[in-house]
């Protein structure tokens, strides 16, 4: 098929939501356990990456940008994710302490979204965390500038050779200073299940007043 062709049949190219439906008598009681839930189902159905979300972001002037990461801790706190602190991601969330991630679990015609400010996690839990990456992912953090210009993958492969003689002799390799993790402290999470005729339920966690209330939204 040529690019033309799949460019004419894109607005053909739809599917019916019919596995399945969301009502308010089947979620859980908080929204971290309805979202341990499906990211359990999205895992026991051997989604690929189920743990993956698409990370938003926003510039000090509200230029959105957006990425994917893994999230690696869910709890009554928030959504967890590791990255480099002086990555673009990084620059945006120290500034506008805001940010929304979505789990795309489309094989199982769902989505959740989460949405709220942002917090480092604390360098214990950072290290925790750190302590568990294999060592190869551990030199790749220290020897890669995130989201900075680099002029090759030679330039890169190189910096990399640099921190396996830098740390040749050392059993752990520390947490680099620019890396570890953010907490999205929801104030709102939305579970979407796809629905027959575009008659999707949406429900949603909001956080207002300190507790938490739950709304259906229309598709
Ligand atoms: C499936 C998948 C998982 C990823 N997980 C992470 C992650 O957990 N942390 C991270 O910093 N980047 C992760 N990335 C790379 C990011 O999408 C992105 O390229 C990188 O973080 C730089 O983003 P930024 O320049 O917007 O800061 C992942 C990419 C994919 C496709």
């Amino acid at each position: 098929m040529s690019e033309t062709d799949i460019a004419l049949e894109l607005p053909a190219m739809r599917v019916s939501y019919e596995q399945s439906a969301l009502d308010e008598s089947q979620l859980a009681a908080t929204w971290q356990a309805q979202l341990q839930h499906w990211l359990d189902e999205a895992r026991n159905a051997g989604l690929p990456e189920p743990n993956a979300m698409v990370l938003a972001t926003s510039d000090p002037s509200g230029r959105p940008s957006s990425r994917t990461v893994l999230c690696k801790g869910i709890d009554e706190r928030g959504v967890v994710f590791f990255t480099n602190y002086t990555s673009s991601k990084s620059h945006d969330l120290l500034a506008t302490r805001y940010a929304c991630a979505t789990f795309p679990w489309f094989a199982m015609q769902r989505q959740a979204h989460v949405r709220g400010t942002v917090e480092k996690v604390s360098p214990a839990e950072t290290a925790a965390y750190w302590a568990s990456r294999p060592r190869g992912s551990q030199l790749g953090a220290w020897a890669s500038p995130q989201s900075r210009a680099v002029t090759s993958r030679g330039t890169l492969e190189s910096a990399l050779a640099n921190v396996e003689r830098q740390f040749a002799d050392s059993e752990r390799v520390p947490v680099p200073p620019h890396w570890g993790g953010w907490r999205i402290r929801p104030q709102t999470v939305e579970f979407w299940q796809g629905r027959q005729d575009r008659m999707h339920d949406r429900l949603v966690f909001e956080l207002a007043a300190d507790d938490w209330r739950i709304r259906r939204l229309a598709p």
